[in-house]
């Protein structure tokens, strides 16, 4: 009965109008859900809904102006105007006033000024038909712009906002604000209908004023980092002691107050913070049409009553840990359109019947525990435009009802059992997206496949593809992400590849392929490249534009000399060239490479000395020489190398532009006496120098000992000569350290002790002599191989006594002697290892995590700007 808008439309002479209006906001309400969602499964067409918002308000003012044209001119009323003047010049004080540029502003934001009348301003509306003209709507989405990205607005700028009482949409996202709002800031906005707060920083609980704004039809918090209300358990008093001593109970539970809000159409509260349950409050709010908790912590099961929500269109859960089977009551949301459940801990059957439910266009289950009955067979009802049914245990050939999905632009069936071929009927439906790695399928891939426009992301790793890849591989002109890695392809590259002007990851890695001249890319967007482990020769293509940052080529066959030209790769973050058969030496020209932050050139024949000029590259964490034939001193300079003193906070881009965890290039590296994978994601945060097998000589620089981030040092099978520098003990974060098959001598400094993350040790094939070091991991570094084949280690770890001092062996201290000796039983017994452990991960690609997860917050903001 109560229509939202009607506070502003009751006394329009044309009902019509009215209606049609309110028609469109309501839809706008429901496409603001939507539309993300929609784009977000094809990242390169992303668009803003503030571009909906500024229709919607042109389309109001248009509306109000034609309708209202016989009111004199508005105006709006004072207090509010300076509250908005007031509003503009804090946000500006708080992100601007510091900005060199002359031209800086707010974006949409030059039109306020004092001399005019506020109702005139861009992003205002007021209600023209009331006598005086009180502001209604604000849109004040993505006002801050890119130059001021740095800086951090606070809440405190809202405040002004909270003395426009008469407000009832407002739309205040993608600001990027921080801090806690005002408990009682909302209580003025007792005519609020839209609230859209997303993107911001806020935190905190949501303001409890919120749940009086009854007459809130849409509410969108996303985005922000809200933590839940305590359980009302936890915050009884009887439990204060438990509050205080576990602190892991602040994360709290969405309020059940959220109940009151019974005119709610929209609920997106989705990447935040809340955990426990859905609160069975949520219930309440039959007119819900849009449903959101992506992103959160929410666990316990699904409410079983939520097909009670008869009006909703979407239902969004993923990405919580959700327990449970898919409640049958699903089955009667007859509206459903999204259901996006996946990644969860969902498990059990999936309900045949979801095909049944006829308006359904994206139906995400992957990432579950969820099994398929491979026995039903299905009879769609509905016409998908996504599915995702990643690691539900589908076995079999890929499914041919899908080929009734003439929409179909998503399609995730990876991690099952599937097997076959690739079916040509799929290859012919144009689908955007289709990940179907970690199966078993085989044979060669259809080309047809590529005479698709719409194909963005290929990923098909892990199976048994084989054959050559299609010659017309770049008709396929728009694909970003191609990731053919660990199959069976053999032949060259076709050189069509190049055509792709939109590729951005490239993953040919663990096939067959060989060639000795790999295309040429013109300088597009190609960032991330995995070439490796294949039977490529030649010389080591640069043949990638600007943008690569991974150039991943590692086990081929390339040989050489390291091309001059690298230097132009001037992005370049992350360089693995190991096992190849590249010779010469390590040019200087490589300290031109700024961003490098990894550097692998393990096992190939390069020569001459170590430039010391590598110590510029102050990014650099992870330096593999290993296996090569250099010779000269270890630079001294080293000590300078920033990336190794401080914790690496360089976080590779790979990252950046995935959020998810993508298995993209694994690094190999020795790691406590084994060859092991170093995940994408782990390299950000070790720091490894590892010159081993070489013939560096000299002695070890005292300056290493400045690398206080280093994981590992490895400078074993080397010429080094001297004395253990006193400084090792000082590499705080060493786990290993091997100094093995070397010329040192003299004593184990006994600052070793130091060396509190220490779980390996070899200190083998030296001329060591004298006690090992004792306390602290030293203890328990009792491996006798560690010491093996020195001249003449004494103490515990050995069980070789060491000879007591001169002055010790008077009779008085004997006694000691003896209590030592226990000591070291008890030490002995201690010692069980400390296992800090670096997770060697198994490559596992979540590619459908894409298009779930919004892009990180820079790039967005970053592409919402420039649209602008
Ligand atoms: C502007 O610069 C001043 C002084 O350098 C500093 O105190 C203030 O925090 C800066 N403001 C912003 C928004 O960066
Ligand atoms: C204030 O804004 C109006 C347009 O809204 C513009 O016509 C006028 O020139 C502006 N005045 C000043 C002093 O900037
Ligand atoms: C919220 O953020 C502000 C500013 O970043 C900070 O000072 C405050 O402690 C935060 N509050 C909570 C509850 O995290
Ligand atoms: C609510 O509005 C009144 C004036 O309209 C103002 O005095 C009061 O401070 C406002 N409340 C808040 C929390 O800003
Ligand atoms: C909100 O709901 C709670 C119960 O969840 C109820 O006690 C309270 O009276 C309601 N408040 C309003 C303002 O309706
Ligand atoms: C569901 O939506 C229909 C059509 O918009 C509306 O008529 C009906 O009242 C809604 N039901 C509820 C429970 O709000
Ligand atoms: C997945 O579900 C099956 C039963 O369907 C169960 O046996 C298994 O333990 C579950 N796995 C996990 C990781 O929860
Ligand atoms: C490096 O040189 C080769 C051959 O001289 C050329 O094909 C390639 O485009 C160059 N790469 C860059 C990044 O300039
Ligand atoms: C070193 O590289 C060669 C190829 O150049 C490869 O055959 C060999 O397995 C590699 N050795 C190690 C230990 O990786
Ligand atoms: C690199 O380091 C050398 C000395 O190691 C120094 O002379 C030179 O100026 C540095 N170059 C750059 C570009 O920083
Ligand atoms: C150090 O490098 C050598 C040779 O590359 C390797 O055999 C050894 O396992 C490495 N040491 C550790 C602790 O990983």
């Amino acid at each position: 009965m109560c229509n939202l808008y009607n506070g502003l439309l009751t006394v329009s002479y044309s009902q019509a109008v009215a209606a049609q209006l309110s028609l469109y906001l309501n839809t706008l309400a429901t496409k603001n859900l939507l539309i993300p969602l929609l784009l977000s499964s094809t990242p390169p067409r992303v668009k803003r809904n503030p571009i909906q918002m500024a229709i919607v308000h042109l389309l109001l003012r248009f509306l109000l102006i034609f309708i209202f044209s016989c009111k004199p001119i508005l105006c709006c009323p004072y207090d509010q105007k300076q509250a908005l003047l007031q509003f503009k010049s804090i946000l500006f004080r708080e992100s601007l006033a510091n900005s060199s540029s002359d031209d800086a502003n707010l974006y949409g934001l030059e039109s306020w000024n004092s001399s005019s009348d506020c109702c005139l301003w861009d992003r205002v509306i007021c209600n023209s038909h009331s006598h005086s003209q009180p502001v209604i709507s604000l849109d004040l989405s993505s006002l801050v712009p890119l130059m001021a990205l740095e800086t951090s607005v606070t809440s405190e700028v809202l405040k002004p906002l909270f003395h426009i009482r008469s407000l009832m949409i407002l739309d205040i996202s993608s600001n990027f604000i921080q801090g806690e709002i005002l408990s009682d800031g909302l209580a003025n906005f007792t005519k609020l209908v839209h609230l859209d707060m997303r993107e911001n920083n806020f935190n905190s609980s949501i303001p409890s004023h919120l749940f009086h704004l009854t007459s809130l039809q849409f509410l969108d918090l996303s985005s922000n980092s809200f933590e839940g209300e305590l359980s009302s358990e936890v915050g009884s008093l009887q439990n204060l002691n438990t509050l205080k001593l576990d602190e892991n109970l602040l994360y709290g539970e969405i309020p059940a107050e959220i109940g009151n809000l019974t005119h709610l159409r929209q609920l997106t509260l989705r990447q935040n913070k809340f955990s426990g349950g859905i609160p069975s409050a949520v219930l309440n709010l039959k007119e819900l049409e849009v449903l959101d908790l992506q992103n959160n912590s929410l666990s316990m099961e699904i409410p079983a009553r939520i097909g009670e929500l008869s009006n909703l269109s979407t239902l969004a859960l993923s990405r919580n840990r959700l327990v449970g089977g898919i409640p049958s009551t699903i089955q009667k949301l007859r509206n459903l359109e999204t259901l996006k459940l996946d990644y969860n801990l969902l498990s059990g059957l999936i309900p045949p019947r979801l095909f049944n439910i006829k308006r359904l266009k994206y139906l995400d289950l992957g990432g579950n525990n969820l099994t398929w009955n491979n026995s039903v067979k299905v009879t769609p009802k509905f016409m998908l435009s996504s599915l995702s049914l990643r690691s539900c245990q589908l076995a079999g050939n890929i499914p041919d009802w899908l080929a009734t999905q003439k929409n179909l632009d998503f399609l995730d069936l990876s991690e099952n059992e599937l097997e076959g071929t690739f079916p040509q009927w799929l290859s012919e439906m144009d689908v955007g997206n289709i990940i179907l790695s970690d199966n078993k399928l085989e044979g060669s891939l259809p080309p047809r496949l590529f005479q698709s426009q719409n194909l963005s992301v290929l990923a098909l790793s892990r199976n048994n593809f084989s054959g050559e890849l299609p010659e017309n591989i770049g008709d396929a002109t728009e694909i970003m992400i191609l990731m053919l890695g660990n199959n069976r392809f053999t032949g060259s590259v076709p050189e069509s590849i190049t055509k792709i002007y939109r590729l951005l990851l490239l993953d040919l890695s663990c096939n067959k392929l060989s060639g000795s001249s790999f295309p040429i890319f013109p300088d597009f967007l190609l960032s991330y490249i995995d070439l490796s482990s294949n039977e490529f020769t030649g010389e080591v293509p640069v043949t990638f534009g600007q943008q690569t940052r991974i150039l991943a080529l590692g086990q081929n066959k390339f040989s050489g000399h390291l091309p001059k030209n690298l230097t132009e790769l001037t992005q370049l973050e992350h360089l693995d060239l190991h096992s190849n058969n590249i010779t010469g030496e390590l040019p200087e020209s490589l300290s031109q490479i700024s961003t490098l932050q990894v550097l692998n050139l393990r096992n190939n024949s390069i020569t001459g000395s170590i430039p010391e000029t590598l110590s510029n590259l102050s990014n650099l964490h992870i330096l593999d020489l290993s296996s090569n034939n250099l010779v000269g001193s270890i630079p001294s300079k080293f000590g300078n190398l920033t990336g190794m003193i401080e914790p690496p906070n360089t976080y590779s881009t790979i990252s950046d532009v995935f959020t998810f965890s993508i298995e993209f290039h694994n690094l190999i590296v020795n790691w406590k006496k084994s060859v092991q994978g170093l995940s994408s994601h782990n390299l950000d945060i070790y720091s490894f120098l590892d010159l081993s097998r070489n013939n560096l000589s000299d002695k070890i620089p005292e300056s290493i000992g400045e690398l206080k981030s280093l994981k590992s040092l490895n400078f074993s099978y080397n010429q080094l000569t001297g004395m253990i520098p006193k400084s090792l003990g000082e590499l705080q974060s060493t786990e290993t350290l091997d100094l093995s098959h070397n010329k040192l001598f003299g004593e184990i400094p006994s600052s070793f002790a130091k060396l509190q993350q220490l779980t390996t040790l070899d200190l083998s094939n030296n001329k060591l002599e004298g006690p090992i070091p004792v306390g602290g991991q030293m203890d328990t570094m009792d491996d006798p191989n560690y010491y093996a084949n020195n001249s003449g280690l004494c103490g515990m770890q050995i069980k070789v006594p060491c000879p007591l001092p001169d002055h010790a062996k008077s009779p008085e201290n004997s006694q000691q002697g003896e209590s030592e000796e226990e000591i070291w039983f008890v030490l002995e017994g201690a010692a069980l290892g400390f296992p800090v452990g670096l997770v060697s991960t198994i490559a596992v690609i979540y590619a459908s995590g894409y298009f779930s997860r919004p892009p990180p917050r820079h790039h967005r903001r970053y592409r919402s700007r420039h649209r602008g």
